[in-house]
């Protein structure tokens, strides 16, 4: 029997009892493999600017496309939680538009949990999105939509000063109602000591062993983006090189004259192949 899908509560009560396991996905495909795979939650990032559609970070991404990947991963899914990234500027502006598109995810994408990078100054578009029935994860530390701000992809909270601006961040979050909180590219320290103290769970990303879960970029870690690799990212796998292998058989195959061959080819049946010879010689 198939079980039911995961919740946002069920997430908060997994804290404490179980390591969460955390994949992007980007489509149907992705959603299927990654949920085989055992992923609690279903994360359709913002990364999908630069995974796949080749920007060269996530701050162009718009709402219809976040709208068309997502309706895509949970079509393709079944038991993990789907969560949607809520865009650059698609809830910073006001608390209405935050739950205006947060809802519109949910009521088209069919997402069951939306995503927002940002401290204590998006905390009244938390509340109110929970407050609609929108559970939110949060998201500190390197947050990408804030790359021009932060000076680019570095590691965050690095100071005594910092590290406790972050901690207060996420101890309002978690005040806020959002059921789980992303930790991404901190010292590791930082991140068991925001771990210790939050009531929900951490998941990962280039935050140390200690948090309650981890998360990583599908084409990173299979080796399908060839793009930066920041040193958090483990390579399970080189997909993007034996892609590149197959393509390049399929295309010397075809050159070759070696591709399609008869196992690829369809027949007409051999009476009918002599009708239509001797009715070509008749005409
Ligand atoms: O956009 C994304 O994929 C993310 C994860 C890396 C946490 O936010």
């Amino acid at each position: 029997m198939q079980r039911k899908r995961l919740t946002a509560p069920d997430i908060t009560a997994s804290k404490g009892n179980r390591r969460l396991v955390v994949i992007t996905a980007y489509d149907a495909g992705q959603a299927g493999l990654a949920e085989a795979a055992g992923a609690d939650i279903l994360l359709v990032g913002d990364s999908l600017g630069m995974v796949v559609l080749g920007q060269e970070d996530t701050v162009s991404v718009t709402m219809e496309q976040m709208l068309h990947h997502a309706a895509a991963v949970t079509r393709g899914s079944g038991k993990a939680l789907v969560v949607a990234d809520m865009p650059f500027l698609s809830y910073q502006a006001s608390v209405e538009e935050a739950v205006r598109n947060a809802g519109q995810l949910m009521k088209q994408a069919r997402v069951q949990a939306v995503k927002v990078e940002g401290g204590g100054e998006i905390c009244p578009q938390v509340r109110a999105m929970v407050s609609a029935g929108i559970p939110v994860m949060g998201h500190l530390g390197l947050t990408p939509q804030h790359v021009a701000a932060l000076g680019g992809f570095k590691v965050q909270a690095r100071t005594a000063i910092a590290a406790k601006r972050l901690l207060r961040d996420a101890m309002a979050l978690a005040e806020a109602g959002c059921f789980a909180l992303v930790l991404e590219c901190l010292p590791a320290q930082v991140a068991q000591l925001v771990t210790r103290e939050l009531p929900i769970p951490t998941i990962g990303i280039g935050a140390g062993a200690s948090c309650d879960g981890q998360v990583l970029v599908f084409h990173d870690l299979l080796g399908l983006y060839e793009g930066f690799q920041p040193r958090f990212v483990k390579r399970y796998a080189e997909l993007g090189r034996l892609a590149r292998e197959a393509l390049t058989e399929f295309a010397q195959e075809v050159r070759s004259g070696n591709f399609p061959g008869p196992e690829h080819s369809f027949d007409m049946a051999p009476e009918e192949l002599v009708l239509l010879l001797s009715s070509l010689e008749e005409s």
